[in-house]
C-alpha cells in the first residue's frame, strides 16, 4: 500500500497530497472504485451532489476496512441549493445519502455570481463547521475577487478552493492568489480530461527519464506545485498508477517543460457557468 503525504489546512485539519475523482461514475461504479482506492491507499475521496453517486461514495466507505477517521470525504453544494436555509438543508441531504455523521470537506461547487448568493451559502457552511458536522469548508471555481468577498462579508477563508489545474492551465496567478491567502489549491482535471494532453511527446521524453509514464509526470507536476489533485479513474491499474509519485522529483527544467504550451479551458469560466 503506497503511504500519501499531507498538507495542513489553515483551519488546522491534514488533508491527503492527492485523491481520487469520482465524476462521471454512478452509484454502482463509485462504490467499486473508491473501494478499491482505499485498500490501494488513497484517503481523500472527492464527490459531490451534482455527481449523483454519493449514495455510492458512502457505502464504500462503510464497507472498507480503512478505519473511517482516516479518510476525507469532500462533497459539494449544487448551485440550486445556493442561500442560507438551502444550504443547510442541502448539506443534509448530502450528509444522509453519504450515510455519515460528518463531511470532511464541504465545497461550494460553483459560485454562479449571477444568482449572487455564494455568501450566505457560506454564512451556512462556517456554521455547520461549528457544529462539528463538517470539518473543514472550501469553495471551487472561485476568482480571487469570489474569495476577497467571502473575506471581506464573513471574516473567513475557505480552507480549499478547488480549480481546473492542469498543464494546459498552469492558473500561475489563481495559484499565487492562494498561496498569499493560506488557501490550498485542488486540481480537477488534473490529467487535462478529454484533451489529448498525456500523448504529448514532451511528457513521453520526461517520463522515459525517470521510468514513469506521462500521467505520473503530470501528477507529480501538481503534487510539486504545492496543490492536490484528484484524477479520477475506475481502473484499478490506473489508480495504482495514478497514487505513485511520491517516489520521483522533476527538476526545474522538467518543471518547466511539463506546462509549456498553448493555454486552453477544459471546463467552464467561473465568472459565467451555470450550474444548477
Ligand atoms: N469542482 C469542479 O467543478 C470539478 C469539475 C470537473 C471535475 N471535478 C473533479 O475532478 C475529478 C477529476 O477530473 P476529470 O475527471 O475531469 O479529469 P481527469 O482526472 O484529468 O481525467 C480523467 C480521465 O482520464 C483517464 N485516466 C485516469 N488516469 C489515467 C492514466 N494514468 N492514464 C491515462 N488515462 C487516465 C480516466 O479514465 P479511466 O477511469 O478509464 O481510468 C478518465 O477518462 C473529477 O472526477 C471530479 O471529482 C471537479
Amino acid at each position: 500500500m503506497i503511504s500519501i503525504p499531507t498538507h495542513t489546512l489553515n483551519d488546522g485539519t491534514a488533508l491527503p497530497a492527492l485523491g481520487l475523482g469520482t465524476w462521471p461514475m454512478d452509484d454502482a461504479e463509485a462504490e467499486r472504485a473508491v473501494h478499491g482506492a482505499l485498500e490501494l491507499g488513497y484517503r481523500l475521496i472527492d464527490t459531490a451532489a451534482n455527481y449523483r453517486n454519493e449514495t455510492g461514495v458512502g457505502r464504500a466507505v462503510a464497507r472498507s476496512d480503512v478505519p473511517r477517521e482516516e479518510i476525507v470525504v469532500t462533497t459539494k453544494l449544487p448551485g440550486r441549493h445556493h442561500g442560507y436555509e438551502e444550504t443547510l438543508a442541502s448539506f443534509e441531504e448530502s450528509r444522509a445519502r453519504l450515510g455519515l455523521d460528518h463531511v470532511d470537506l464541504y465545497l461550494i461547487h460553483w459560485p454562479l455570481p449571477r444568482a449572487g448568493r455564494y455568501v450566505d451559502s457560506w454564512r451556512a457552511m462556517i456554521e455547520l463547521r461549528e457544529e462539528g458536522l463538517v470539518r473543514s469548508i472550501g469553495v471551487s471555481n472561485f476568482t480571487p475577487g469570489h474569495i476577497e468577498r467571502l473575506e471581506r462579508e464573513t471574516g473567513v477563508l475557505p480552507s480549499v478552493n478547488q480549480i481546473e489545474l492542469h498543464p494546459l492551465l498552469p492558473q500561475e496567478e489563481l495559484r499565487a492568489f492562494h498561496t498569499g491567502k493560506g488557501v490550498l489549491t485542488e486540481s480537477y482535471s488534473p490529467l487535462g480530461r478529454g484533451s489529448n494532453l498525456l500523448a504529448d511527446p514532451v511528457l513521453a521524453r520526461v517520463a522515459g527519464a525517470h521510468g514513469v509514464t506521462p500521467g505520473q509526470v503530470v501528477l507529480r507536476w501538481h503534487t510539486q506545485l504545492g496543490a492536490v489533485p484528484v484524477p479520477k479513474s475506475a481502473d484499478p491499474e490506473r489508480q495504482r498508477e495514478n497514487l505513485d509519485v511520491f517516489g520521483f522529483e522533476l527538476d526545474a527544467d522538467e518543471m518547466r517543460a511539463v506546462a509549456d504550451r498553448a493555454r486552453r479551458r477544459l471546463g467552464g469560466d467561473p465568472e459565467s457557468h451555470e450550474e444548477f
